[in-house]
C-alpha cells in the first residue's frame, strides 16, 4: 500500500506523514530529504550543474539510506542537519528541476518503496512517482500559516531567518516547484485535497485516516 502525500512546503506534510506512518505502523518516506541530500552532495563536490556528464556520474554513485530515526544518509554520512539548512533550502529548488536529478531519485525511491507499505511525501508522489497509490491526499495551507511553521522548524535547528525571508523564499519556491517542466508540484485529479490552515496536527490525522478507513 502506497499513502502519497503531496503539496507545497509548510503545507504539513512531514508532520502528517511521520505520524500516519507510526499510527499504521508502515514506513515514512521523505522525498523532499532526498532532492535536499542531492543538492547538498553537489555542492560538497563542486559540481557545475550545466556539466551534464559530471552530473550524470556523481548521481550513479550516489547511495540515499534512511535509519530507524528517519536521519538521512548521502554515501554513509548522516546529513540531516546540513540539508535543513539555508543554502540548500535557497538552491534545492534549481536541483529539482534537472531532468537528470528527478529519473535518478524517481528510480531510487520506486526501488526503495517496493516491497513494503509506505506513506511517501512530496510534490510527484500522486502525479509521476506513484499514479497508482492506493491514497492520494494534496495539502495546502494558507501562506502566512506555512510562513510560521516554517519559522517554528528552522528556530528549533537554530536557522535564523525573519518571518519575511521564509515567506519570500516559499513563494520563490512554490513558484519554481510548480512551473518547472519535469513533474511539476500539482494536485493529482485523483487525489483528495485537505487545507491545513485551520486544522490541528490531530485533525488532520483524523481526516485521513478517516478516509482510509472508509475505503479500505
Ligand atoms: O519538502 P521539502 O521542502 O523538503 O522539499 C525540498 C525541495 O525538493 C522542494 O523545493 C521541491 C523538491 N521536491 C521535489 O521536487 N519533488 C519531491 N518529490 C520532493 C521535493
Amino acid at each position: 500500500m502506497i499513502i502519497a502525500i503531496d503539496g507545497p512546503s509548510g503545507s504539513g506534510k512531514s508532520t502528517t506523514a511521520k505520524i500516519l506512518a507510526e499510527r499504521l505502523s508502515i514506513t515514512h518516506l521523505d522525498t523532499g530529504a532526498m532532492y535536499r541530500a542531492v543538492t547538498w552532495g553537489l555542492i560538497q563536490q563542486n559540481i557545475n550543474l550545466r556539466n551534464t556528464a559530471h552530473l550524470i556520474d556523481f548521481l550513479s554513485k550516489i547511495n540515499i539510506s534512511f535509519n530507524k530515526l528517519n536521519e538521512i544518509f548521502l554515501n554513509g554520512e548522516n546529513i540531516s542537519l546540513e540539508i535543513r539548512k539555508k543554502d540548500i533550502t535557497s538552491r534545492v529548488s534549481l536541483v529539482s528541476s534537472i531532468v537528470e536529478v528527478r529519473s535518478a531519485l524517481v528510480r531510487i525511491q520506486r526501488e526503495m518503496s517496493e516491497d513494503m507499505d509506505y506513506v511517501i511525501e512530496g510534490r510527484d508522489i500522486g502525479t509521476v512517482v506513484f499514479p497508482n497509490a492506493e491514497y492520494k491526499f494534496f495539502l495546502t495551507a494558507d501562506l502566512d500559516i506555512r510562513a510560521e511553521r516554517r519559522m517554528n522548524e528552522l528556530t528549533k535547528i537554530g536557522e535564523d531567518f525573519t518571518i519575511d525571508e521564509i515567506k519570500n523564499l516559499i513563494e520563490k519556491r512554490d513558484l519554481k516547484d510548480s512551473t518547472r517542466e519535469n513533474s511539476p508540484l500539482r494536485k493529482a485529479i485523483d487525489a483528495i485535497e485537505i487545507d491545513t490552515s485551520s486544522l490541528t496536527v490531530n485533525e488532520q490525522i483524523k481526516k485521513i485516516i478517516n478516509i482510509i478507513k472508509k475505503n479500505k
